[in-house]
């Protein structure tokens, strides 16, 4: 990749943005062509889920400006939702000045749940299947040669109590299992179930569901910024202002369960577009992160912000990312594969840090919005030229009658009619 900053791009029309996007990321148009069509024909998506009887596409925006881990990437991101591209690239501006995002994971590990059910004494059952630990995990560690090969494997193996439910007592087994570049739901039920006989045979119990958790908790993604307190001035805003209404608009979501909610949503339009993007499961994702917001018993944010000593707006997020690069729709779609490409990224760690940074950088558009002139100026102009557009406006019209329509803070479709023909068209 060259840069991921390339001024004017919005300016572009769609077919030299793409020759822009691919020669910034230094491959050809050709690599990048899935996103032409959007990549599936009816046809190769027949096998893909039952009962198809055609596609519904989305559009794809190119997330500029970004640095993540001192590296530059284009991101594409699959989103309906107006703004969202634009609120990210121009954060990932700001975060630039400060060098970028830094964006860590921990290893990929998947923890595979089986719920063992009828165990006489559920304590002395649970350290009898402790016992068996060694053979248990050389058990599981075996099913999947191919993660084998490449680093991935049986890691752990604990159990709990659950002492109070409707049902009694039972225990739960969990499996961590390293999937590597895998998104692993298929390695881990696969070894839950074959494990589950054995489970059985050492609790004398019955191994009801067997199945992945997606409360990834051991695979979690990082992603921290440092915006200069210079950057965030604009209008009649200061620096100070801006920051320090991020944080208090923060402080809000981390107190209040209600707020939480929207400002994850704000997080997960930059998260889940780049799952999108990438033939991920966005359920996965969703479920994990909002999971994982509650994990102290409370709903709260998935990110921090605050200041350092110098003045600086510094911003932090940590959720679990259960991503691949191998496997699933990722490998199969020509659109997710021209999307991994593009990113240049290499490992499912290196993308769950693309994708860390992109939901900081979303949250912090959000937030900044919100903490200054409110969200729906930013809303109203893309608002304002698809009223432009319905109303018959083309080229550069589209603008001109756009703007007018959001100076006025009137955006109507008999306005903009109106505007058209005070242009001499329409
Ligand atoms: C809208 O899609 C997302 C926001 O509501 C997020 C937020 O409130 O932080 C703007």
């Amino acid at each position: 990749m060259t840069t991921s900053r390339i001024p004017g791009f919005y300016n572009l029309t769609l077919s030299e943005r793409r020759v822009r996007a691919a020669a910034a990321a230094e491959l050809s148009p050709l690599e990048l062509a899935a996103w032409t069509t959007g990549g599936l024909t009816p046809e190769s998506a027949d096998p893909l889920v039952e009962n198809v009887i055609g596609l519904h596409s989305l559009p794809v925006g190119l997330g500029l400006n970004f640095i993540v881990n001192g590296r530059e990437v284009l991101v594409p991101m699959v989103i309906e939702e107006p703004s969202v591209v634009a609120g990210a690239s121009f954060m990932a501006k700001l975060a630039r000045a400060g060098g970028g995002f830094v964006a860590t994971t921990s290893a990929p590990e998947m923890i595979g749940q089986m719920q063992v059910l009828d165990v006489d004494d559920v304590y002395s059952a649970r350290l009898k299947i402790l016992e068996h630990k060694t053979e248990l995990l050389a058990e599981a560690d075996g099913i999947d040669p191919v993660l084998k090969k490449f680093g991935g494997g049986a890691r752990a193996l604990e159990v709990r109590v659950i002492e109070n439910s409707s049902i009694g007592a039972f225990l739960v087994v969990h499996l961590i299992y390293d999937v590597r570049d895998a998104m692993g739901a298929n390695a881990v039920n696969t070894a839950c179930e074959k494990l589950a006989p054995q489970i059985a045979a050492i609790s004398g119990g019955r191994v009801h569901l067997r199945i992945l958790s997606n409360l990834a908790d051991r695979r979690i993604s990082r992603a921290r910024c440092l915006i200069p307190i210079g950057e965030l001035a604009f209008d009649d805003f200061s620096g100070e202002t801006v920051r320090d209404g991020i944080i208090e608009a923060w402080a809000f979501a981390a107190c209040d369960p209600y707020r939480a909610a929207t400002h994850n949503k704000g997080i997960m339009n930059g998260v889940d577009a780049v799952v999108l993007a990438t033939g991920n499961d966005w359920r996965a994702i969703e479920a994990g992160a909002h999971a994982y917001a509650a994990r102290s018993g409370r709903y709260t944010s998935l990110s921090t912000w605050s200041k350092d000593k110098d003045g600086n707006l510094t911003g932090t997020l940590e959720m679990p990312m259960a991503v691949g690069i191998i496997g699933g729709a990722t490998k199969v779609h020509p659109a997710a594969k021209a999307a991994l490409q593009l990113m240049g990224v290499k490992t499912a760690s290196e993308l769950a840090e693309v994708i860390a940074s992109v939901g900081l950088a979303q949250n912090l558009a959000a937030l900044r919005a919100l903490a200054t002139e409110g969200i729906q100026r930013g809303h109203m102009s893309l608002h304002a030229r698809q009223v432009a557009i319905a109303a018959g406006a083309s080229g550069v019209l589209i603008e001109k009658v756009a703007a007018q329509m959001v100076a006025e803070k009137l955006v109507r479709i008999d306005r903009a009619e109106e505007i058209l023909k005070s242009f001499g068209a329409g």
